[in-house]
């Protein structure tokens, strides 16, 4: 039977599909992950199966490995498997390694698309990712790697880019991060928004600079989003200045 893999989005169960709630409610089997908010796994029938793959940052519950050989098993069960997986399964998610274990298994999948943190954590702080004459385009950047690790991002070059930066995972390294962020030629003043626990009771905003970022509390999940649009919030009036002034068009 299909598994299939599932993105929960942020939290708040009313930023679902409609095909992910349709295929929760016929679930015989959800395999979810930690952030997935338990709202959204009660969608599930009361009698369905529940596998917490939960993976804690450090400490897996259940590898990697175990979770894609949980999938081929219960695949080919003839069970309704659904595989929650919060935000998108395909960003940053690990859905890219579960859907290659099943093809590679024979077993027919099919992947439901999720509202990605990346998108919902900034718009749940007020922050446009684009605007007109201010953002063209923005980069969705892993903040797990260590800064340290030449082979890893190259922080300057996206400094240098002119895009909004929207960092995930994070939390840990985030004053690393915006010191490479400053030497590739960010300005110390540029806007920075941090969102923990987006879209769901818990969320906190916490807005600061890249040369504050570092001395801030900021504890995971978090998303990161630098540039100046991170200087706006369009959940309230008055806007900062100089937001408030439309800029005059360039001659
Ligand atoms: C392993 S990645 C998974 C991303 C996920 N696939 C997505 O598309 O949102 C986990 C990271 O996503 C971000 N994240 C997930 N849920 C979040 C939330 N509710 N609020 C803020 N950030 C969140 C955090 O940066 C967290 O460390």
């Amino acid at each position: 039977m299909t598994v299939y893999l599932v993105g929960a989005g942020p939290g708040d169960p009313d930023l679902l599909t409609v095909r992910a709630v349709r295929l929760l409610q016929r679930a015989d089997v959800v395999v979810h992950d930690r952030l997935v908010a338990p709202g959204v796994v009660a969608l599930a029938p009361r009698e369905a199966r529940r596998v917490d793959a939960g993976k804690a940052a450090g400490r897996a519950v259940l590898s990697q490995e175990q979770i894609n050989e949980l999938l081929v098993e219960l695949g080919g069960s003839g069970a309704l498997v659904v595989r929650l997986k919060g935000g998108d399964p395909y960003v940053f998610g690990r859905g890219g390694e579960e859907a290659a274990a099943l093809l590679e298994a024979g077993v027919p999948f099919e992947v439901v698309p999720g509202i990605s943190s990346a998108l919902a954590a900034p718009m749940a702080a007020g922050v446009p990712l684009t605007m007109r004459s201010r953002a063209s385009s923005f980069t969705v950047l892993t903040g797990h790697d260590d800064p340290e690790n030449p082979q890893g991002v190259d922080w300057e070059a996206h400094a240098r880019t002119g895009a909004t930066l929207v960092v995930l995972m994070g939390a840990g390294r985030i004053g690393a991060i915006a010191k490479r962020l400053l030497v590739g030629g960010l300005d110390a003043d540029t806007p920075v928004v941090a969102v923990h626990w987006a879209c769901t009771e818990r969320q906190q905003v916490l807005r600061t600079t890249l040369s504050e970022v570092g001395h801030a509390e900021v504890a995971a999940p978090c998303t990161f989003v630098i540039g100046d649009v991170a200087g706006l919030d369009l959940r309230s009036l008055p806007l900062p200045t100089p937001w408030a002034v439309p800029r005059a068009p360039k001659p």
